[in-house]
């Protein structure tokens, strides 16, 4: 071979490697290793083939990114190794079931993704080995059952994304360990009911999803009605990362008589308790329906206020020229408060200037 070919070739060869899109940084090959907003060490093997996780990452690896592989289990034990780890991701694989954590706790653990799986149900006591979670997203999976303690000693948990499954029912004491529960995502699902104070626990869910289930507006309920009536600006939809306010996407889907009419502009009256020879109606039937602005009001309300506003923050940060300040109040209020809140503080400044 000639010589220039043959430095042609290697100049080819060098172009190649330069230009290659396995990422250097890394010696796990599919797997991009970087930082993340918080100056997290990660490693992202986002459909690089993987049926478990692979040998050779770096322990002090605190988010690990495996969607749209071929995991067909979730394995605790595998990543107690990584005794810093916050987020792992797991979306888009072929878990079928989940284990309890317990015996393999991940007490750092802050966030798990394990949407689009083939998960059916969640096990008593799931996360105990995982109390410091704040977001646990189990969309799109086939989950049919839960149980009163599928979701124990999660106190910290502020988003549980339970969003398209198969839900039918909702266990009655399931929302009592979630005492800090910011964003409760259920649309999707085959809930004809709310189960009787289920949200008793923390006195409401500042943002709610409960669009495209069945519900059946029968006397059961009428637990959600008079919810509705306290907390309908807490009710909300959404469309990919825009998100709105809108009770009235709670919607009846039986009696036929009823069907397809939002649950809102219904009186209790309505569906509960209107025979001539039934039962007498509730006390609440007869409470007059608020005819303007409903009581519920949040300026006044600074803390409450704040809250909400951390939780849109967070989970909008992207999407942030979609907010819409007014129910928040004079926004100015909050400089006072923790401003660690405000990952991106520059959104925030600009958000202010607005
Ligand atoms: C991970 O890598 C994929 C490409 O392999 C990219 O699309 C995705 O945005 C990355 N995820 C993050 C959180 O950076
Ligand atoms: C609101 O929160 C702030 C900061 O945590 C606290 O100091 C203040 O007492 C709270 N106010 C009310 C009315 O709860
Ligand atoms: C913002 O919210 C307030 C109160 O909920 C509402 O009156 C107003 O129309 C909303 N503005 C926009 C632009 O959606
Ligand atoms: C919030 O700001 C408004 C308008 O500036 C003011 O009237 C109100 O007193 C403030 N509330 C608190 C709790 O600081």
């Amino acid at each position: 071979m000639h010589l220039s070919s043959i430095a042609a070739l290697f100049s080819v060869l060098f172009l190649a490697i330069l230009f290659s899109p396995i990422v250097v940084g890394t010696a796990i090959p599919g797997c991009l290793g970087d930082r993340d907003k918080d100056d997290r060490p990660r490693l992202n093997c986002t459909a690089a083939g993987f049926r478990q996780l692979p040998t050779g990452i770096e322990p002090t690896t605190k988010v690990l990114l495996f969607p749209r592989n071929f995991f067909t289990e979730m394995s605790w034990m595998s990543f107690t190794v990584f005794t810093e780890i916050y987020e792992i991701d797991l979306s888009e694989n072929q878990i079928p079931a989940l284990s309890p954590s317990g015996a393999s706790p991940l007490p750092s653990l802050g966030v798990l993704r394990l949407g689009l799986n083939q998960l059916q149900t969640v096990p008593d006591h799931c996360f105990s080995g995982t109390p410091a979670l704040t977001e646990l997203h189990l969309q799109n999976n086939l989950i049919s059952s839960l149980h009163d303690q599928s979701f124990s000693g999660l106190s910290k948990l502020e988003i549980l994304d339970l969003s398209n499954n198969h839900i039918q029912t909702l266990p009655p004491l399931m929302m009592h360990p979630l005492t800090a529960i910011e964003t409760l995502y259920l649309e999707g699902n085959k809930l004809k009911v709310v189960p009787d104070d289920w949200f008793s626990q923390k006195e409401y869910v500042p943002y709610l999803y409960l669009s495209d289930n069945p519900w059946a507006c029968s006397c059961s309920l009428g637990y959600l009605r008079r919810y509705m009536d306290d907390y309908d600006l807490n009710v909300y939809v959404r469309d990919g990362p825009i998100i709105r306010v809108d009770a009235e996407s709670v919607i009846c889907d039986s009696p036929v008589s009823l069907q397809g009419q939002s649950v809102i502009k219904l009186e209790e009256s309505d569906f509960c308790g209107s025979h001539p020879s039934g039962p007498e109606p509730m006390e609440v039937a007869t409470r007059p329906r608020p005819t303007t602005s409903p009581t519920h009001s949040f300026a006044p309300d600074v803390n409450q206020s704040y809250n909400e506003f951390v939780t849109f923050y967070k989970s909008n940060i992207d999407n942030f020229a979609h907010f819409n300040a007014t129910k928040f109040g004079n926004i100015n209020n909050f400089s006072h408060y923790d401003t660690a809140n405000f990952g991106n503080v520059d959104n925030f400044a600009h958000f202010k200037s607005n």
